[in-house]
């Protein structure tokens, strides 16, 4: 009698991966275009559109122009939009009184989309770094970032953009206290329904740099965002942000940037379950990008592929300059 060989090698994991169709079996996760928010920069104008250098295929688009990508958006499949104003010098005071009018650039285009395109869900910023002349997302006095004087002014922005019409405010400003002061103002004005998506871990990240030039920010920063964004060096902390914006109120999170923290993505959702998102941000976009136009990467499938990490790190959802690129991909 001979014994049976011993079987070699004892796991074959390559029988799985042989055809697309068990590929398609044992695929762990899927993006689909429900995953995806749209970030647009909107301008000043009528009929324009105008190319962000630093951003390659991103474009700035006066008000019409946002209604028709919007348009196009819901055709796709993308279920949100994200608004970020760009403005000049001469609405960028000390007191960011713009940041509150009923009529700035972003309120006419919440409100203009919402005429067109009802049911795409529109997402606004809140953070005072477009209307101020110093570029940070705070009141600054003697050098320093004021947090609750800050904290009164952004809930007043979230007001009025609660009156224009917007279904989620994204918090971006890293103000102590933020989320709870524009919660309890939302349901004092009776806008009971606003979202709240916290950007709750925001790093001050170098990857933001393309978005400064996109929204005419980058000649008006003086210094850095340290005081108020969070070290690149921490995960903790991140945790404690992401409790802390819950308990005032937020229905969803933020970690920011994305593809440097999917560490941090993954332990916000096993430690919070909430709804998860990760912006990758202009810096992110940008380099694959640059990477793609000098032909050193494939920038499609990098672009897809970046997008299913997200996923795989456990996020719900992505806000990416990809976004229409990448719906239309997967549509076929
Ligand atoms: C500003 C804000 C920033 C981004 C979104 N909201 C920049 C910053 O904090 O300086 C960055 C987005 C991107 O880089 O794509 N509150």
């Amino acid at each position: 009698m001979t014994t049976p060989q011993a079987p070699y090698p004892a796991s074959r994991l390559r029988r799985t991966r042989r055809t697309p169709a068990l590929r398609a079996m044992v695929s762990e996760n899927v993006l689909t275009p429900g995953d995806l928010i749209w970030p647009v920069f909107v301008r000043d104008g009528d009929g324009v559109e105008e190319p962000v250098p630093s951003m390659p295929g991103v474009i700035r688009r006066s008000v019409d122009k946002v209604v028709e990508a919007a348009k196009e958006a819901h055709a796709l499949g993308i279920p949100a939009i994200c608004l970020f104003p760009y403005t000049g010098n001469d609405k960028r005071t000390a007191d960011c009184a713009e940041a509150w009018n009923p009529d700035n650039l972003s309120n006419r285009a919440t409100r203009a989309i919402k005429a067109a395109v009802p049911d795409i869900a529109i997402m606004t910023d809140v953070a005072l770094d477009p209307y101020s002349d110093t570029g940070h997302d705070g009141f600054v006095v003697d050098g320093e970032i004021i947090n609750d004087e800050t904290v009164e002014a952004l809930v007043k922005q979230a007001l009025s953009q609660a009156e224009a019409g917007v279904d989620i405010i994204g918090p971006s400003d890293m103000m102590d206290g933020r989320i709870g002061a524009i919660r309890s103002a939302l349901e004092g004005a009776g806008r009971r329904d606003v979202i709240l998506l916290s950007y709750a871990a925001k790093y001050a990240s170098a990857f933001y740099g393309p978005f400064r030039d996109a929204v005419g920010a980058s000649g008006a920063l003086k210094g850095d965002k340290k005081t108020y964004q969070m070290d690149p060096a921490n995960t903790d902390e991140a945790l404690r942000c992401v409790a802390r914006d819950l308990s005032e109120g937020a229905d969803m999170v933020m970690v920011k940037p994305g593809m440097p923290y999917l560490d941090i993505c993954r332990r916000v959702k096993e430690e919070f379950a909430a709804p998860t998102f990760a912006y990758q941000v202009s810096g992110e976009y940008a380099m694959l990008m640059a990477a793609a136009q000098n032909g050193w990467i494939d920038g499609d499938r990098a672009m897809m592929e970046s997008l299913m990490a997200f996923k795989r790190a456990g996020c719900d959802g992505v806000l990416t300059y990809f976004a229409p690129q990448v719906a239309r991909a997967l549509n076929g």
